[in-house]
């Protein structure tokens, strides 16, 4: 193992910086060459790449974003463009491939690594949380400091107007950063796509809460639940219950941004480090990942055929303690 490429793919999520530091320092300090390519997979396919050295690093662990870039490439799922990026990355004498990234990232990596035979590691990193194999993917825990501080502010027009809110936050299919935000926000009720939802059920809710003199409330929706957009369940709610006025807020991409919180900055260093020692180890075709505080190497093709689903104990723990 002499050379190693890294990219960084899919939706970027804050701590990808930290993973790429990570990885670069702990492949030169086992003299292994580092070589970053921009945009994930289309930088590949494009030639388009920089060598990494301890200094190119420098100061970006706190920093949000990914140094490299990141793309969800579409030319990626052609088997004959794959092809070709096989062919830029021998050119250049490329042992290995590291990828940070989410899902759709993990899924291309392990094709490509299936239709060459080539190793390669990857580390997950989204917002979603819905990565199988690891606890928790790089990205999820500063997403949801960002999303607590943004309805600690909702709630304080709420209150002052006596409103209910429903707050609308990323997740793709996943109810992780909804069901997490809600406990960590107090909000009166969740709306995921792992639970069945009716208005009706909604609307008992918030009486239950209006008898026990409850004055504003905060609904927090994940984008990918099952019923509609949160614009379409307010509407749909006052139609049958108007206690309170409604409005809709829209979290939207500020979930992705701002320097990562200290556990996702230890996780992406972690897990760098951790998807080097399994190149060294001779490892061809793994997710890196962290299970009980512990690194645990899965293969990719168990890691994209499962999912990491809610817990389900949080949903039950904040219908009991939201009131
Ligand atoms: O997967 C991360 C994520 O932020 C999802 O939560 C969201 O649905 C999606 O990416 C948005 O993607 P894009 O930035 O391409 O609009």
């Amino acid at each position: 193992m002499k050379r190693i490429a890294i990219i960084t793919s899919g939706g970027d999520s804050p701590g990808m910086n930290a993973a790429i530091r990570s990885v670069v320092r702990t492949a030169i300090f086992n003299n292994i060459e580092c070589f970053g390519f921009y945009r994930g997979y289309q930088g590949i396919i494009e030639n388009e790449y920089k060598k990494l050295e301890i200094r190119s690093v420098s100061k970006i662990l706190g920093m949000g974003g990914t140094l490299l870039k990141s793309a969800r490439s579409l030319d990626f799922h052609n088997a004959d463009v794959r092809e070709k990026a096989f062919d830029n990355l021998k050119a250049l004498s490329i042992d290995a491939l590291i990828v940070i990234g989410g899902n759709g990232s993990l899924t291309g990596a392990s094709i490509f690594s299936d239709q060459f035979d080539f190793p390669v590691i990857g580390i997950p990193a989204s917002i979603d949380n819905d990565v199988y194999g690891s606890d928790n993917s790089i990205g999820f825990h500063t997403s949801l400091d960002t999303i607590i501080d943004s309805v600690d502010k909702i709630r304080d027009t709420a209150r002052s107007h006596n409103r209910l809110f429903f707050v609308e936050v990323m997740g793709r299919d996943s109810g992780n950063l909804a069901l997490h935000s809600s406990v960590a926000s107090g909000a009166c009720y969740v709306i995921i796509p792992e639970k069945d939802f009716t208005i009706k059920g909604l609307a008992n809710r918030l009486e239950e809460g209006n008898k026990l003199n409850k004055t504003s409330s905060i609904v927090i929706v994940a984008e990918g639940n099952k019923y509609g957009p949160s614009y379409k369940i307010a509407e749909d709610l006052s139609n049958i219950y108007s206690e309170y006025e409604t409005k809709v807020t829209i979290l939207g991409h500020l979930q992705r941004g701002g320097s990562p919180s200290c556990s996702d900055r230890i996780l992406a260093s972690k897990l760098g480090k951790a998807a080097i020692d399994a190149l060294l180890d001779g490892e061809k075709h793994k997710m890196v990942g962290v299970i009980k505080n512990e690194i645990v190497l899965s293969d990719l093709k168990t890691v994209i055929d499962n999912k990491n689903g809610i817990d389900e104990s949080l949903f039950y723990l904040n219908e009991i303690i939201s009131r």
